[in-house]
């Protein structure tokens, strides 16, 4: 993974500057456009070549770059192969209506070593490293147990146990559970891959994130969770919202060394979002390893 170095953030600090021009607009097509385009183009810069495993264009029929396709130094036949993860906008809602946590993602882990399904959802588990490294948390056991084993390994009495779930109709029965547990509760509008990482870092008060998201969104989220020593595991969820008993634990989503980058959209608990200053544009960004485990935070001041 040594190849793989900071102009990770230069490909979602492009993405996200373009993606910042349509902030409020409405336009959700326009912006995924526009982000994509600047991604591809950053991609295609990069000296290695990457296979899009994670893409576009599944669940909500935006633009490419689209799973299966090649980006990067396609002209040299020994550029090493890696499988990418991309999304342009994770959270195309919260950046057309000016919402919070939309952020641009690119996570890359060695060639077939990144899980993908053609479900659009997956069931999710996850949770930080101050709790992975005392207990293990089963995505099958009763919520109540779960909560149980947070407790015990946290410290924190139910009462204190903060728990993210996103705000769907599909959750109703899961929040009423974590109502009558007692435990609080962070209802989010979109963006659970920023939840995801929430989890592993203290200070976001969040122990949890439980619930049904996207499938990109999942590996997405496992990459970053695997730098972040936290853990996590999925389920697919199948199109009549059965969902299925196999539990797919982090090293089945990634099963490599990775590195992820994200840089921030508009304004979130991770990152702050694109903001123009008379010199040009202001980006916060975080890149992060498996192997060293390094976290690297960046605010970058851009040229016009
Ligand atoms: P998009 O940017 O692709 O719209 O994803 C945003 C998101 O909120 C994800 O973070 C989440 O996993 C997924 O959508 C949830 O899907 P849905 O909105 O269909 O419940």
């Amino acid at each position: 993974m040594k190849h793989i170095n900071l102009d990770m953030v230069r490909v979602t600090e492009a993405a996200a500057i373009s993606a910042s021009a349509w902030v409020g607009s409405g336009d959700k097509k326009a912006a995924d456009q526009a982000a994509t385009d600047a991604m591809r183009k950053r991609l295609d810069t990069m000296d290695f070549k990457g296979r899009v495993v994670i893409g576009e264009g599944i669940k909500d029929e935006s633009p490419g770059l689209f799973a299966g396709e090649v980006v990067g130094d396609l002209g040299n036949p020994s550029a090493k192969v890696y499988d990418l993860a991309v999304d342009p906008i994770e959270g195309t809602r919260p950046t057309a209506h000016s919402g919070p946590e939309a952020l641009s993602v690119l996570a890359v882990a060695e060639k077939d070593a990144l899980f993908s399904t053609a479900e659009f959802y997956m069931n999710k588990l996850a949770y930080g490293p101050e709790i992975a490294a005392k207990t293990k948390l089963s995505i099958t056991d009763p919520l109540s147990r779960t909560v149980d084993l947070v407790s015990k390994a946290t410290g924190k009495d139910r009462g204190r146990i903060l728990v993210c779930v996103l705000d769907r109709p599909r959750h109703e029965k899961l929040i009423a559970e974590l109502r009558s547990l007692g435990v609080r509760i962070k209802l989010i509008q979109d963006c659970d891959v920023s939840a995801a990482i929430a989890t592993c870092q203290e200070e976001s008060g969040i122990d949890l994130l439980v619930g049904i998201g996207g499938s990109p969104e999942a590996v997405l989220a496992a990459c970053a969770i695997k730098c972040l020593k936290g853990d996590m595991q999925t389920q697919i969820v199948r199109k009549d919202g059965g969902t299925e008993p196999r539990v797919y634990e982090l090293h089945d989503l990634v099963r490599s060394e990775c590195a992820f980058a994200a840089t921030g959209i508009t304004d979130g608990s991770l990152l702050r979002g694109v903001r123009y200053t008379t010199r040009g544009p202001v980006t916060h960004s975080v890149f992060m390893r498996s192997t060293s485990g390094t976290v690297r935070w960046f605010t970058v001041y851009h040229g016009n």
